[in-house]
């Protein structure tokens, strides 16, 4: 997150004596990124942060990559991915490369027997279905449709969820997520013409401590791999902290579209960047107003970029039969564009309610058997007249 924010209790000078009412000393921990270079957060805990008790067992949690050069459009059917008890369990890799995932979910359950911590990548969940609290180690943030909630790589959570449906689109990033840098001053505040300002971003303001001992289960992801550690100390122990790594919600219903006279490029809908991807939104908006105006959008060439588009709600105006839930891939190297009739349709339409998620990867993505499963097949046939 890139501004500063402070909940809970801290000493007035960082990395100086902070004591407990009963004179014991709290534990400080600088949680940094891209060494001492990224956003970190000085946190304050009831105990040392450090005590592993037991290391259990570890697992492959890899993606099966059933097609790795992939140059067919897709469709895939997401609400086709079965609902199941555990959220972890639950998370299918549809779509990889070594820059991020794509991951559909369909969690039932909270995740109440144990902690989980990415410690490869940064987690941007976006809830498509479901309500709930998102509770971290540095905080909780309430959740609900349309919210993205980006989880910086080390953030300790859990989820929790108000009922058994619940429908989640996941892009676990090995890159940091930042919002666009075209939008940010050269002091990280957003200008003017972003579609969105820090107002919109929400922050945690209330945090949980315990100052428990115990055997605390954390579920750790590292390079493929899920690693069941097992800890001395409750890991929401945080009685305070402050500075620019936590984690943060943004509402896609609070993302402000950019329109013009005639038809905008994908751009102007970015949320999100990496170094490796966009993330775009596809939000209800006015059409474009010149009077020869043609509201679908060109036949576009990806080249060099695979463009994944994830329908969340509304009418697709460029698409024929698609569906919320669906996903559509469009791989780098051929173009695509709207369907036969989606052309003349649009022409004359004065607004759309689509709703839809966009991500844009630079290098190929890998089609999963999870993604197979899903797939339809004939979809790249659909331009045929
Ligand atoms: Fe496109």
């Amino acid at each position: 997150m890139p501004f500063y924010h402070k909940l809970g209790e801290i000493p007035p000078k960082r990395h100086t004596q902070f004591k407990k009412p009963d004179g014991s000393f709290y534990y400080e921990q600088l949680f940094g990124t891209i060494g001492f270079d990224g956003m970190s957060t000085n946190s304050y805990h009831e105990q040392r942060p450090t005590q592993v008790k037991d290391i259990r067992k570890q697992y492959s949690i890899a993606p099966k990559v059933a097609k790795a050069n992939n140059i067919q459009s897709y469709r895939f059917h997401g609400f086709k991915v079965k609902p199941e008890q555990d959220y972890l369990d639950s998370r299918k890799i549809v779509l990889t490369n070594t820059d991020c995932n794509i991951i559909l979910a369909a969690p039932k359950e909270s995740t109440r027997d144990y902690f989980y911590k990415n410690t490869d990548a940064d987690e941007l969940i976006f809830i498509h279905k479901g309500s709930g609290k998102l509770r971290t180690h540095l905080g909780n943030l309430d959740f609900k449709y349309g919210d993205y909630l980006l989880v910086p790589r080390g953030i300790i959570y859990k989820l929790d969820f108000d009922t058994e449906d619940n429908r989640l689109f996941i892009v676990e990033s090995y890159r940091p997520i930042y919002t666009p840098k075209r939008y940010r001053n050269w002091f990280g505040q957003l200008l003017e013409h972003s579609p969105f300002c820090e107002r919109d971003l929400r922050q945690p303001q209330e945090l949980e401590t315990y100052n428990e001992s115990g055997d605390f289960l954390i579920k750790i992801k590292k390079q493929d791999e899920i690693i069941e550690m097992v800890y001395a100390s409750h890991p929401f122990d945080v009685i305070g902290y402050d500075g620019y790594n936590y984690p943060y919600a943004f509402s896609i219903h609070d993302f402000e579209p950019i329109t013009g006279r005639v038809h905008q490029p994908p751009p102007v809908h970015q949320t999100f960047e990496t170094d490796a991807f966009v993330v775009c939104s596809f939000v209800p908006r006015l059409y474009d107003y010149h009077p020869l105006a043609v509201p679908a959008p060109y036949n576009h060439s990806n080249i060099d970029s695979d463009e994944v588009l994830y329908y969340v709600d509304g009418d697709f105006m460029s698409r024929n039969d698609i569906e919320a839930g669906h996903i559509s891939l469009h791989p780098a190297g051929i173009p695509h564009g709207p369907h036969p009739g989606a052309m003349e349709r649009s022409i004359g339409k004065v607004k759309t309610d689509e709703l839809a998620v966009m991500v844009d990867t630079f290098k190929p993505l890998k089609v999963t058997e999870e993604a197979i499963k899903i797939a339809d097949d004939d979809y790249f046939k659909s331009w045929l007249e």
